[in-house]
């Protein structure tokens, strides 16, 4: 176990010994990864990409991908089954779609103290501003704002938090 620690701690730009990566976890570009005290990623996620970095207390649940450039606070909890996804295909006519250079709108980019409920998708050029919730089975296609409460597809502030 100890290997398997040093052997993470070695490959990323920062790792602290606090941390927590399941074996079943998959990081791909562990050198574009920066992570804070604590951080913790359960099984069957993973993380890829250009640039991938998070603060303190930084929870990924089970089944999470996060893929492309992503930017966390501290105190961030994504529970299962949810995707970050800054990049995707070209979707231009004439091309095949697999063969067209990968597109973003942006970093995606999550405040501190923020929740992100089961089975959400956020995608690019997003950002997230502290404190927010977003609710299960949300799709956030566009910037929610600080203390919110957002939920659905597209998710949108229904409150905001008291
Ligand atoms: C977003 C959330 C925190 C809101 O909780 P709440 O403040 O108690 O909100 P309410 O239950 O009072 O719901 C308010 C309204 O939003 C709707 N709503 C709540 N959550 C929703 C969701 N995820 N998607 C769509 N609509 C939702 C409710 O139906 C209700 O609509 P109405 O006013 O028309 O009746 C909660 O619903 C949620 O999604 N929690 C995430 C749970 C989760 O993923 N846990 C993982 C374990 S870490």
């Amino acid at each position: 176990m100890a290997f398997y620690f040093l052997s993470f701690r070695a490959l990323f730009k920062k790792l602290t010994v606090t941390s927590y990566i399941s074996p079943f976890a998959k990081i791909y570009h562990k050198r574009n990864v920066s992570v804070g005290n604590r951080f913790d990623i359960k099984s069957g996620s993973s993380i890829s990409g250009k640039c991938f970095k998070c603060e303190d207390m930084v929870s990924i649940g089970h089944g999470c991908h996060l893929f492309g450039d992503i930017s966390i606070g501290s105190h961030v909890r994504l529970a299962p089954n949810t995707c970050l996804i800054s990049d995707y295909y070209g979707i231009k006519k004439g091309l095949i779609i697999f063969s067209q250079p990968g597109v973003s709108k942006g970093r995606i980019v999550i405040g501190s103290d923020v929740w992100i409920g089961a089975n959400c998708v956020v995608l690019s050029g997003v950002e997230i501003g502290n404190g927010a919730v977003i609710g299960a089975g949300s799709v956030v296609t566009k910037d929610i704002p600080c203390y919110a409460i957002a939920v659905g597809n597209p998710a949108a502030p229904i409150k905001y938090r008291e």
